[in-house]
């Protein structure tokens, strides 16, 4: 793969963003049991070092949605992981790795209210506001970014990339 990549957030501002947002669900959670849910594939080294920076009772659940091809979302969520524990009563925390158009965060909040949990929390460590095509609150965000496709910490472009420590922008996408 022969990308032109720029680093647009080192591994110092990830760690630090990520200890803040572990702090804060820290104290949202105090004295409760979470269940924080890993989206695959993209999310799954930020799950991991947040959920590190959590000091709380919780479990971990991984549920597998595909939507893009290339470097556009396909608009159709694929569930190719699903959860196989009860959500009902339980507060849970959604965990993702982006938001662009917003119809994989949407589709995974219905999926999750269907499942009539305590609460739902969600959290991204990327949001491209401009991208949005429809409407989509997300709780707790790390960075917004502008509408630029991305590689890194977890974010491939065709399979790649997952394993860079930083997040970059892709050029000469084709
Ligand atoms: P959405 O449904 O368009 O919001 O897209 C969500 C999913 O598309 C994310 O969970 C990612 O897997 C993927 N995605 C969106 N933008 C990017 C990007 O810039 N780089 C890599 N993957 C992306």
């Amino acid at each position: 793969m022969e990308l032109k990549l720029s680093k647009m957030i080192d591994e110092q501002q990830l760690s630090e963003r990520i200890k803040q947002l572990g702090k804060d669900i820290t104290d949202k959670f105090q004295g409760e049991d979470l269940i924080a849910i890993c989206v695959l594939k993209g999310s799954f080294m930020f799950f991991a070092d947040l959920i590190r920076e959590v000091d709380l009772d919780l479990t971990c659940e991984f549920f597998g949605v595909s939507s893009y091809e290339g470097t556009s979302s396909s608009g159709e969520v694929r569930v190719t992981l699903d959860l196989n524990h009860t959500m009902e009563g339980k507060n849970v925390l959604l965990i993702e790795d982006i938001v662009d158009t917003g119809l994989t965060m949407n589709y995974l909040k219905r999926t999750i209210e269907s499942r009539k949990p305590k609460s739902l929390t969600t959290c991204s460590l990327l949001l491209k506001p401009e991208a949005l095509k429809e409407e989509c609150h997300v709780d707790m965000v790390g960075f917004e970014i502008k509408n630029q496709f991305v590689v890194g910490y977890g974010l491939d472009y065709e399979g790649y990339y997952r394993n860079l420590p930083y997040i970059a922008q892709a050029e000469n996408l084709n």
